[in-house]
């Protein structure tokens, strides 16, 4: 371990925030790796991640340290949004496996003491889904089309569609159907993403009992909780009212008022949810993906009654600016814990620009709209780096719970040179280009620096191309350096469980000038320098540091952990 010495000033404590409560479940505390499986590792060589991949991988999340898994959709798919289109929410698409191989890897994990989540899409389902088939195969106003938004157009031959909404990937929300008799002249449906994923309408309550079945149907094979996909899109507001989104706005929400995103209506479905959960042993738990405004609005999502668990989404957007970020960790250790809720951190997902390249771009990137070749404003790649190692060092000092990305263990940029080619992204084609989208954060792992596709599958094969620098950051070249983002994830995430940081409370500390996050969580003192000078440190040992010291001094975008002596 470094020692530091100095004499820089001895800084004054505030008041405790954000103190978790005793007696806690294990999600208050966790830290939960996102496994996106399509791009973590390939048992069987087509060039797509699968379960058994993920199997063979699991003693790798051992060493690093996480509590938990959440894993992004397996079902079966015709994958026009790498699976978050959804055709049977009761079995595992043959890309990735089988039942039998998902149960093998839930006690994989269990056998070695991680949780499982699960990603939950109930906002739509994929047109190929049996529902969704019969709803276009039956008559308006039948039974079949009520568990979908059908509804007839506007204009003399109903050939305009029945409000102005957009699709979140661009273009129009709705999509005409074929005539399913004479006297039909072609409804509509709405997709608030692709038209190949059509809305459930939750007013009806066969969705609602199909849904508890889906519930059930995991909860008995073992699952620990749930993801909750577009938690605030399910309902929308009565009559449909026309909206243009606010173009200002992240795409999956953000500070748009929109009339289907955070209506009422939603919080009963997951208090009925809650419910089902409180049957089983085991806390299991629901984890809000809720792309709203404030974090007090997110926080709605977490009352007692409610989900367990909701995205930091607020949190995830913060600049890589000292202000702002004491201002959002204040603000979310505030308003989750008044409602009984940790709070949750976050910085990347298979959705936005990893955070080793978002946090050096100049022009702003919203949620979902991608960076490639034509972007303004590239990161450079060290300063996107060092301030990533920073963050995390941040974020996983804070109480609450955690969720980490596969990749950001090791520093994985986003890519910004794939190819139009490759691009699969539903975003892509539908802004004809326009926006980038998020394959550049779906690449697939490397994880052996001198195998075909860096170990990622036997056979070379990769869905998305891997660039040529990542050989330097396989795990298998992280391993051999102890300075890696590897090795430093490692750290943090053993220093937090043993100083139980998850269940602590921070204190701020002044005295490190305006360009500092510094805070103490129990005896832990955490230091950031997000400014352009040099920071003094205070004397003690180091438990981890994101970047090398220069003497007693913290570099910009460099952040500490130590104790004092
Ligand atoms: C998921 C996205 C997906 C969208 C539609 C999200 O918020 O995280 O990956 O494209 O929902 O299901």
């Amino acid at each position: 371990m470094d020692r530091t010495s100095t004499t820089s000033p001895s800084p004054a404590a505030e008041p405790l925030i954000g103190a978790s409560r005793p007696g806690a479940e294990w999600w208050r505390t966790a830290v939960i790796y996102q496994i996106y499986p399509r791009s973590f590792a390939d048992a069987s060589g087509d060039g797509i991640g699968d379960l058994p991949g993920i199997t063979s991988r699991l003693d790798d999340l051992v060493s690093l340290g996480v509590d938990a898994v959440w894993l992004s959709p397996f079902y079966p798919s015709p994958q026009n949004d790498a699976g978050y289109d959804v055709a049977d929410y009761c079995d595992v698409d043959p890309l990735f496996g089988t039942l039998a191989d998902f149960d093998a890897l839930l006690a994989g994990a269990h056998d070695r003491g991680i949780r499982m989540i699960v990603d939950l899409v109930p906002n739509h389902s994929s047109d190929q889904h049996a529902w969704f088939q019969a709803a276009l195969a039956a008559a308006p106003g039948s039974p079949e089309r009520g568990r979908y938004m059908f509804q007839d157009g506007r204009g003399a031959s109903g050939e305009l569609p029945p409000n102005n909404w957009e699709s979140v990937f661009g273009g129009p929300a709705w999509t005409r159907v074929p005539p399913a008799s004479r006297e039909d002249n072609g409804q509509w449906y709405l997709h608030l993403f692709d038209s190949t994923q059509p809305d459930f309408d939750w007013s009806n309550p066969e969705v609602h009992e199909e849904f508890r079945r889906i519930l059930r149907f995991w909860l008995d094979r073992g699952v620990d909780g749930f993801r909750v996909d577009v938690a605030h899109g399910l309902v929308k507001t009565d009559g449909l009212p026309d909206h243009l989104p606010d173009r200002d706005a992240v795409s999956l929400g953000g500070h748009d008022e929109a009339p289907y995103w955070g209506q009422e209506g939603v919080h009963d479905i997951y208090r009925d949810w809650h419910r089902v959960l409180a049957e089983y042993d085991g806390d299991r738990a629901l984890c809000a993906e809720a792309w709203l405004p404030t974090v007090d609005r997110t926080a709605e999502w977490v009352r007692p009654d409610e989900m367990h668990q909701a995205f930091n989404f607020p949190y995830l957007m913060t600049q890589w600016r000292a202000s702002a970020v004491r201002d959002v960790i204040s603000e979310s250790l505030r308003a989750f814990p008044a409602v009984g809720a940790p709070a949750t951190w976050v910085l990347s997902n298979h959705d936005v620009v990893r955070h080793a390249s978002r946090l050096a771009l100049t022009a702003e990137s919203p949620q979902g709209h991608g960076i490639g070749p034509g972007s303004p404003g590239r990161p450079i790649a060290a300063v996107g780096l060092r301030r990533a190692r920073a963050a995390t060092a941040v974020m996983l000092a804070l109480p609450g719970s955690a969720y980490l990305y596969q990749g950001e263990e090791l520093g994985l940029p986003e890519v910004v040179e794939l190819p139009d080619e490759v691009r699969r992204d539903p975003t892509w084609f539908r802004t004809d280009g326009a926006r980038y989208g998020r394959d550049g954060c779906r690449v697939p792992i490397p994880w052996t620096a001198d195998a075909p596709a860096y170990g990622f599958s036997p056979t070379g094969a990769a869905w998305l191309p891997q660039p040529a620098e990542w050989a330097a950051l396989s795990r298998s070249a992280q391993e051999e350096d102890p300075e890696s983002t590897l090795w430093l994830y490692r750290t943090l995430l053993a220093v937090r469980r043993a100083e139980g940081l998850g269940a602590g409370a921070l204190a701020w500390i002044d005295g490190y000038g305006a360009d500092a996050i510094a805070f103490r969580n129990g005896h832990v003192t955490v230091i950031a320098n997000a400014g352009t000078a040099p920071v003094a440190l205070p004397a003690g040992t180091v438990l981890a540091s994101s970047g090398p010291l220069t003497g007693a001094e913290l570099p910009v975008d460099t952040a500490v952990w130590l104790v004092a002596d």
